[in-house]
């Protein structure tokens, strides 16, 4: 009953938001879409009291520009066990706003066409190879990559009930053990994988809490094949972002709360920290098409989840659904406009790639 109720109320959300391309996928990926809405508003709906304080207590880590302690770390759980949820309301379970592929398309079809063909064709993997995954989330990337190309996937993370959620998925649809693995790790520690195990590593927007750059890179060489190569999206500052400008100086902070950053690293450290740990850099710029602006897909988002939290403003002055929904969504939807602004005048980027390869050969 309470499944159907949320499933109409993600409905409404979805239509009135209109210009989110909701119903314009395939009869699968709506079911799909439509279930994961219902399951994940059950999830917030459940949200244990103490989930809530933890959550709004965990933003003090977007204040900061290091990652840097063991409270760090807590906090980056007590932020994910909540917003994965919040995310996967909307087009947003994936917890990305993907590289431009396609205007015409909403935010879920462009994550599905980038990392088919802007990432998962250029790390030259098939059936019988071995990918890893740093910061897979709620898994779903890592099921559509080993779904598309075959190749056995492996993905690390740091949250314990995302890295359940993952399993679950992938047993339900029968490949966990097989072409999909999970494991509970944090990518700050050493990595929990013997020496040239994977022919491939991705990540998507999840080194934002790297503590040491080189130490990870050293890491990721070591569990890789010679000839290996690695895909990049990141979260960067740009030229054009002024660090004396007040303006841009609280766009920065702003975004980075909104999309759960805390280091904004310019694209020139990590070649310099890939190159001293024995990578070749073999690609590195916008991914996304006509010069790398991202904010008519934050702009859905935003228009998604402002609508939605309208409704839910509305339902919990009747009483009607929790009041700590409004709390979330109030903590979520904030700054989302700042993040259109930041994208439009090119101050920083979430949809910067760089493709890097271990020399086949040693050195
Ligand atoms: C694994 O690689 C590291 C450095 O890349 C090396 O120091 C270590 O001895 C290797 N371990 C094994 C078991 O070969």
């Amino acid at each position: 009953m309470i499944r159907a109720f949320l499933a109409v109320l993600v409905a409404v959300v979805a239509v009135v938001a209109g210009g989110c391309n909701y119903f314009n996928q395939s009869p699968a990926v709506l079911w799909y879409r439509a279930s994961t809405s219902a399951t994940a508003l059950h999830s917030l709906f459940t949200l244990p009291q103490e989930h809530v304080d933890s959550f709004l207590k965990s933003y003090e880590i977007f204040e900061k520009e290091a990652y840097d302690s063991p409270e760090d770390a807590k906090n980056i759980v007590n932020y994910y066990q909540v917003i994965n949820h919040l995310c996967a309301v909307g087009d947003l379970e994936k917890m990305y706003i993907p590289p431009v592929t396609d205007l015409n398309n909403g935010i879920f079809a462009n994550q599905m066409e980038w990392e088919e063909k802007g990432m998962a064709d250029k790390l030259d993997v098939g059936p019988g190879k071995k990918v890893l995954e740093v910061g897979c989330g709620r898994g779903r990337i890592a099921h559509h990559v080993a779904s598309y190309t075959g190749a056995e996937v492996t993905g690390i993370n740091i949250d314990p009930s995302q890295i359940a959620m993952a399993k679950n998925y992938a047993e339900a649809e029968g490949i966990l053990g097989k072409t999909l693995n999970f494991k509970l790790a944090n990518y700050n520690d050493p990595l929990p994988f013997a020496n040239e195990t994977f022919d491939a590593l991705y990540h998507v927007q999840a080194l934002t809490y790297a503590q040491d750059l080189k130490a990870l890179f050293t890491e990721m060489n070591r569990v890789l094949k010679p000839g290996a190569k690695i895909s990049f999206l990141d979260w960067f500052k740009l030229d054009k972002y002024n660090p004396e400008d007040k303006h841009h100086q609280h766009l920065l902070k702003e975004v980075k709360a909104v999309i759960g950053a805390v280091k904004t690293p310019s694209a020139e450290e990590y070649h310099t920290a890939l190159r001293e740990t024995g990578f070749e850099v073999l690609f590195s710029g916008e991914a996304s098409i006509d010069g790398g602006h991202q904010w008519p897909l934050v702009q859905k988002a935003d228009l998604f989840y402002t609508t939605f939290k309208s409704i839910v403003d509305t339902l919990t002055t009747f009483h009607i659904i929790p009041a700590h929904l409004k709390v979330l969504l109030e903590r979520l939807v904030e700054g989302g406009q700042s993040f259109v602004e930041a994208d439009k005048l090119g101050l920083f980027t979430t949809s910067y790639q760089i493709i890097a390869q271990k020399p086949a050969v040693k050195r």
